[in-house]
């Protein structure tokens, strides 16, 4: 079966073409350099760049995976959540296509696409139950996943995202949008030595991350000159780590899990991916752990094709 997805709900113009699980071409256009000036998205501007962009996005992805319109079978789109302006644009260009191709259309739900990418070019499959992390630049959320018709919100933040936090603390540093990979990269130059607050340190599944960037704040207004970026960038990336490892395994005390899937955006940062595995392997050796490849953690159309492909295969309902 051919998978035609398309993704429009940020600031990524993306199209992929799947043969089944397989990628067999997926094209993004980010908008990063015209954003960053804004320090962050606007919408209206995104949408005028997908507006721009989407057509020449489809017809490469196209090209790259040798195939005509008329070889596709099905397509996904996605639906939410997201900036609504930008989403309607994805959503106009895969109803377009589905009615004149005569081919049956899939929404889909964004989050979800983020953690059905650790499935993309892969043999392996979840076993359940399963959790599921979510840490992108607008949500953090660990669900538990009982099969693929069923996901169970067990936490979320209660104020900012992961990536938001480090997005907005790469922007009080002095550094451009968007932040989790500046900070990955100040950090490798650094050290653990700020102490920073460990947020909502709590038995909860609950997070919040508003607090550590108010602690950034603080310390860049305090002490400008004093302040090494390096180890302040690494004390930052590293306090996020252990309060995602400490809520994930109070979800796994509770559930028992026999698979860990993470997702999103901030699970490119390399830092991030060693310290989670390390820990996880440190409570059970038997446990999967999945993550998307790099190249299909941040916002892409594969994602949303793989679950497209998940939905049509085990006739999935909604689930988040
Ligand atoms: O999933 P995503 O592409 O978009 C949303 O759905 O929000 O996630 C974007 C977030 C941003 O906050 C960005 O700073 C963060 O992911 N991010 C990273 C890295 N690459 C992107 N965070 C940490 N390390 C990275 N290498
Ligand atoms: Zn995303």
């Amino acid at each position: 079966m051919i998978i035609l997805a398309i993704e429009t709900s940020c600031d990524e113009t993306s199209i992929a073409i799947l043969e089944n699980k397989k990628v067999i071409s997926s094209i993004t256009v980010s908008q990063i350099l015209e954003q960053q000036k804004y320090g962050g998205v606007m919408p209206s501007l995104a949408a005028k760049l997908h507006i721009k962009n989407i057509q020449q996005v489809l017809t490469r992805a196209l090209n790259e995976a040798k195939k005509s319109p008329l070889e596709v079978d099905y397509i996904a789109y996605t639906e939410k959540p997201g900036l609504i302006i930008c989403l309607q644009i994805g959503k106009i260009m895969a109803e377009t296509l589905s009615l004149y191709l005569n081919k049956p259309l899939f929404p889909c739900n964004h989050l979800e696409g983020h953690v059905y990418a650790s499935l993309l070019d892969k043999k392996e499959e979840w076993t359940f139950p399963a959790l599921a992390l979510i840490i992108s630049g607008g949500h953090t959320q660990i669900y538990q996943v009982n099969n693929h018709s069923d996901f169970v919100l067990l936490g979320e933040t209660l104020d900012d995202a992961v990536g938001e936090c480090l997005d907005k603390s790469a922007v009080l540093l002095g550094y451009t949008y968007p932040g989790g990979p500046i900070i990955e990269k100040l950090a490798l130059d650094g050290q653990n030595i700020y102490r920073l607050p460990f947020p909502k340190n709590d038995n909860s599944l609950d997070f919040s991350f508003s607090g550590l960037k108010s602690e950034v704040r603080r310390l860049v207004s305090t002490k400008r000159e004093n302040i090494n970026v390096n180890d302040l960038a690494c004390s930052l990336q590293y306090i996020l780590a252990e309060v995602l490892a400490k809520k994930l395994k109070n979800a796994w005390l509770s559930n028992q899990a026999r698979t860990i899937i993470i997702g999103g955006g901030v699970i490119a940062n390399q830092f991030l991916r060693n310290y989670l595995v390390e820990k996880i392997k440190k409570w059970d050796k038997k446990t999967k752990i999945f993550f998307p490849a790099i190249k299909y953690s941040t916002d892409n159309a594969a994602m949303i094709g793989i679950l497209a492909y998940y939905k049509i295969f085990h006739n999935l309902s909604k689930k988040i």
